[in-house]
């Protein structure tokens, strides 16, 4: 607990710092512990992303994305570090894997600072608070024959529906044919601010310039590692682009609670930029630290105050890093 104090103390200055109360609470330790049983108790991997490929980048911004943002990020085009995954901490899970995010993490580096996202292949994420994260978790820790109790899981389903969303949206989509073939989003209301001081609420996507999901005879076909294979040869061909869309918020839209989507075909959006992930990075480049979603934006874009999703993302990340680190 000392330690998830000190590393709530590292967040005093971004102005997203947990109540104690929160803290005491939500206790990002124990949840990440609760990520680490739920994949099977890997050392030496990410507490979530466990399996992925580290890649590096540009992201060029849209004319018109200073007119929302007056981050230096949407001003020029700058150079990115960024990393597919699977979701969960089992670096054994199979690309083939449903119910399972895909991850897209980027770190756009500018002079004055990172601008850090950290997005899944889903509008939404599967619980609304870290209490029920936590409990989300535990009640997928496999029992002596590897396997979560089913009983217990359907238990919490049903007195929680809305965890249930994200597994729903992505069982009814096909199996992504490509990390690149699939869209990314960010599932949390940022606010934009530009140099005027105007204010703009957004959800962001990154949308595929190239999607493709396989067909169940074509997952069949496949080993259970492609990803890292196809992606090499894909970005051999040229770079693996995404739009950078922003999903403008409309009254009564949620900015406090990352299970429940926007209708996105209802709402205006703008293209921020491109990015163009342009080749394969040695995983030390990626692993070094992580990407905080949380802390690392700069002055232009911020996190939602009201979602405590988002607040909690940096000190779990923090831990997850100290752990594998050792
Ligand atoms: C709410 C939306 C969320 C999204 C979109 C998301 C997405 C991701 C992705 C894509 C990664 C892999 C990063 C990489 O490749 O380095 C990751 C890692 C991780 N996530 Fe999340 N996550 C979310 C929420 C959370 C929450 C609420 C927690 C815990 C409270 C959490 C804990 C972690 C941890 C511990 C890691 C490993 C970090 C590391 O070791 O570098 N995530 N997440």
């Amino acid at each position: 607990m000392n330690r998830t104090r000190a590393l709530l103390g590292g967040l005093a200055a971004t102005g997203l710092l947990l109540t104690a109360a929160q803290a005491e609470e939500a206790d990002p330790a124990a949840i990440v512990a609760g990520q680490f049983a739920a994949g099977g108790n890997h050392t030496g991997v990410r507490a979530s992303g466990a399996k992925g490929v580290c890649l590096k980048g540009t992201f060029t911004p849209a004319s018109g994305a200073a007119a929302l943002s007056k981050a230096p990020h949407f001003a020029k085009a700058v150079p990115v570090t960024a990393r597919f995954s699977m979701g969960g901490s089992n670096p054994k899970v199979s690309d083939k894997a449903k119910p399972v995010t895909r991850g897209f993490a980027m770190r756009m580096s500018e002079a004055s600072g990172d601008m850090v996202f950290v997005t899944i292949s889903a509008p939404v994420f599967s619980t609304k608070t870290p209490a029920q994260l936590l409990e989300f978790l535990q009640v997928r820790a496999p029992g002596p024959d590897g396997k979560p109790d089913a009983e217990k899981v359907k238990a919490f389903s049903a007195a929680n529906p809305e965890t249930t969303r994200q597994a729903g949206w992505l069982n009814a989509r096909p199996v992504p044919a490509s990390f690149a073939g699939v869209d990314y989003w960010a599932v949390h209301a940022y606010t934009l601010t530009n140099a005027k001081g105007d204010t703009k609420i957004a959800r962001l996507k990154f949308v595929s310039a190239d999607k493709a999901g396989l067909t169940d005879e074509e997952v069949k076909a496949k080993p259970d590692s492609f990803y890292a294979e196809e992606l090499k040869e894909r970005l051999a061909r040229g770079p693996a682009r995404f739009d950078l869309v922003a999903i403008l918020a409309e009254a009564g839209d949620t900015t406090s609670d990352p299970t429940v989507a926007w209708p996105e075909d209802q709402r205006r959006t703008e293209t921020l930029g491109t990015l163009a992930i342009t080749g394969i990075e040695p995983d030390a480049t990626c692993d070094a630290r992580t990407f905080d979603p949380v802390v690392d934006l700069p002055e232009g874009i911020a996190g939602p105050a009201d979602d405590p999703m988002f607040a909690i993302r940096s000190p779990a990340y923090a831990v997850s890093v100290s752990r594998r680190a050792n």
